[in-house]
C-alpha cells in the first residue's frame, strides 16, 4: 500500500514526516526500473521517486515528506503547482496545446514578452524572443551578438556553467561531467578570469579583478573582435560565487566603450532568487541582453533572450525560433508564476529567508572550521567546505553533509568546480517553521560530519 500524496501544492502538510528509510523501498523498486530503461548519463542527486509537491515539501512515493532546499535547481520559486500557475495552465491546456507561434501566434506569447520588458533591467525599449531552455536561450543570445556587432568571439569566465549544447559546453568551464569526452566544442570561445573572492590570491577589489580579466581579453583576443561577454552575476553551478563589489559594473562599463554586447546570464539568479528581481539589481547592472529560464514558468520548459530593441531586431526574420519556444502552455504558466512572485512580494520573501539561512550558517560556523566561505544573495545561499587548512576543497565532506541531510529529510544539493560547496535554494514559499527546521538538519549534518 502507498501512502503517497495524489494532488501537491500549498495545502501539501508543510512537514518533514519520515515513514520508512530513505529511499524507501517503493523508491529503490522504482529506482531499479529506471536503471534499466534510461540511459547510464542522466543523473540522479537522490534516488526518491516523487508523488507530489508543493510549498516547502517534496511527498515521496513511500510517504515520505522532505523538506525542499533544492526547488528542481531554482526553478519552483512559487513552490510546486502553484494555484496561479496550475488555474492558467488548465485553461491553456484546454484551449489549445500547440501552434508554434512562428506559425500562427497567441497572446500568452506576448503577453510574456511584455513582462520581461518590464520585469528586467534597464528603462529602455525591449523585446524578448522565447525558447525552451536555458542552453538554447544562452545560444541565442550569443547569434544576437554576432548579428549585431559583426564579431565572432565571445567571452566567459572561469567557473562558468552555460548549458550542455555544443556551445554552451565550450561556454562551460567545467569538465567533469559537462564536456568530458564530448569534444570538439564550438569555436571562439574565450575564458577570463573571474572574481571569486574567497580564492584570490590577495586582497583583489572587484574593480582589480574586473580589470585584470579585461586585460586578458584586450591581449589574448582584443576588443574589436569581442560580439558579447557573457556572465553570470553570481555564479551558479560554479559555487554561488558573488563576485567583488565593482566587478560587474567595470566589466559593464568597459563592453559599453567598446561597442561589446553584455549579457547577463540570469537563468539560475532570475525571478526574484536573490532577494530582487534580477542580481544585476543589486548594483544598478543594466545589461544589453539578459537570458532567463529556471524560475520564469514555475517548473514549465521556457526561456528568453530579453534586451535592446535595436540589438534584438538586428536578426533577420525568420533567424530566431524553434518549434516549441513560446509553447502556449508553459507561457501561461510563466504569467501565472510571475502573477504569484507580485502577489506574494517574493522579493521580499527572497531577502527574508536569505537573512534566516545566512545567520543558521554564520551560527554553524562558529564551531565548524569546515565553512570556509558563507556567501550568496537573498535565497541563494551556499557554504564552501574546506580542509583543516581553511583553504584546500573538501568534497568529500561536503557530500557527507548532504547524504546526511537527504537521509534525514532535508533535500540539500552541492556544486562548485571542485564539489566542496553545499548550496540553498529553497522555494520563495517555503513556510518559517520549515526553513528552520531544515536548517536544524543542517547543523546536526555538520556535527555527525566532526
Ligand atoms: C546560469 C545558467 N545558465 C544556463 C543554464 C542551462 O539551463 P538549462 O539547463 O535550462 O539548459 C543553467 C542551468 O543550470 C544555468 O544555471
Amino acid at each position: 500500500m502507498t501512502h503517497a500524496a495524489t494532488s501537491g501544492g500549498p495545502d501539501l502538510p508543510q512537514e518533514r514526516r519520515l515513514v520508512t528509510e530513505i529511499p524507501g523501498p517503493q523508491s529503490q523498486a522504482k529506482f531499479a526500473r529506471r536503471g534499466m530503461h534510461v540511459a547510464k548519463g542522466v543523473g540522479t542527486t537522490l534516488p526518491l521517486f516523487i508523488a507530489a509537491a508543493g510549498g516547502g515539501v517534496l511527498v515521496d512515493v513511500d510517504g515520505n515528506s522532505l523538506i525542499d532546499l533544492a526547488s528542481g535547481i531554482a526553478v519552483t520559486g512559487v513552490g510546486n503547482s502553484a494555484p496561479e500557475v496550475t488555474s492558467r495552465v488548465i485553461e491553456q491546456v484546454q484551449a489549445f496545446t500547440h501552434t508554434c507561434f512562428m506559425i500562427t501566434p497567441y497572446d500568452g506569447y506576448v503577453d510574456v514578452c511584455e513582462q520581461l520588458a518590464e520585469l528586467t533591467p534597464g528603462d529602455f525599449p525591449k523585446k524578448s524572443a522565447l525558447f525552451n531552455s536555458g542552453a538554447e536561450a544562452v545560444e541565442n543570445a550569443v547569434k544576437i551578438a554576432r548579428t549585431f556587432t559583426g564579431r565572432a568571439a565571445v567571452a566567459v569566465f572561469d567557473h562558468a556553467y552555460h548549458g550542455r549544447t555544443n556551445l554552451t559546453m565550450a561556454m562551460t568551464s567545467k569538465n567533469m561531467p559537462y564536456k568530458h569526452g564530448f569534444g570538439p566544442f564550438a569555436g571562439e570561445v574565450y575564458r577570463a578570469p573571474m572574481s571569486y573572492p574567497f580564492r584570490e590570491p590577495t586582497n583583489v577589489t572587484g574593480e582589480q579583478a574586473a580589470d585584470r580579466a579585461i586585460d586578458v581579453l584586450d591581449k589574448q583576443v582584443g576588443a574589436a573582435n569581442l560580439s558579447c561577454v557573457v556572465i553570470e552575476p553570481i555564479l551558479g553551478e560554479g559555487g554561488f560565487v558573488v563576485p567583488a563589489e565593482g566587478f560587474l559594473p567595470r566589466l559593464r562599463e568597459w563592453t559599453a566603450e567598446h561597442g561589446i554586447v553584455f549579457v547577463a546570464d540570469e537563468i539560475q539568479t532570475g525571478f526574484c532568487r536573490t532577494g530582487d528581481w534580477f542580481a544585476c539589481d543589486h548594483e544598478g547592472v543594466v545589461p544589453d541582453l539578459v537570458t532567463t529560464a529556471k524560475g520564469i514558468a514555475g517548473g514549465f520548459p521556457l526561456a528568453a533572450v530579453t534586451g535592446r530593441t535595436d540589438i534584438m531586431d538586428s536578426v533577420h526574420a525568420g533567424g530566431l525560433g524553434g518549434t516549441y519556444g513560446g509553447n502556449p502552455v508553459a507561457c501561461a504558466a510563466a504569467l501565472g508564476a510571475i502573477e504569484a512572485m507580485k502577489k506574494h512580494d517574493l522579493v521580499t520573501r527572497a531577502r527574508a529567508i536569505g537573512e534566516v539561512m545566512g545567520a543558521r550558517l554564520a551560527a554553524i560556523s562558529q564551531s565548524h572550521p569546515s565553512v570556509g566561505d558563507i556567501r550568496g544573495r537573498g535565497a541563494m545561499m551556499a557554504v564552501e567546505i574546506v580542509s583543516a587548512d581553511g583553504h584546500t576543497p573538501d568534497a568529500a565532506r561536503a557530500s557527507a553533509i548532504s547524504a546526511f541531510c537527504h537521509a534525514h529529510g532535508v533535500l540539500t544539493l552541492t556544486c562548485g568546480t571542485f564539489g566542496n560547496v553545499l548550496r540553498f535554494l529553497p522555494p520563495l514559499v517555503m513556510p518559517e517553521h520549515l526553513l528552520i527546521e531544515a536548517f536544524d538538519v543542517v547543523a546536526e549534518a555538520f556535527d555527525a560530519a566532526g
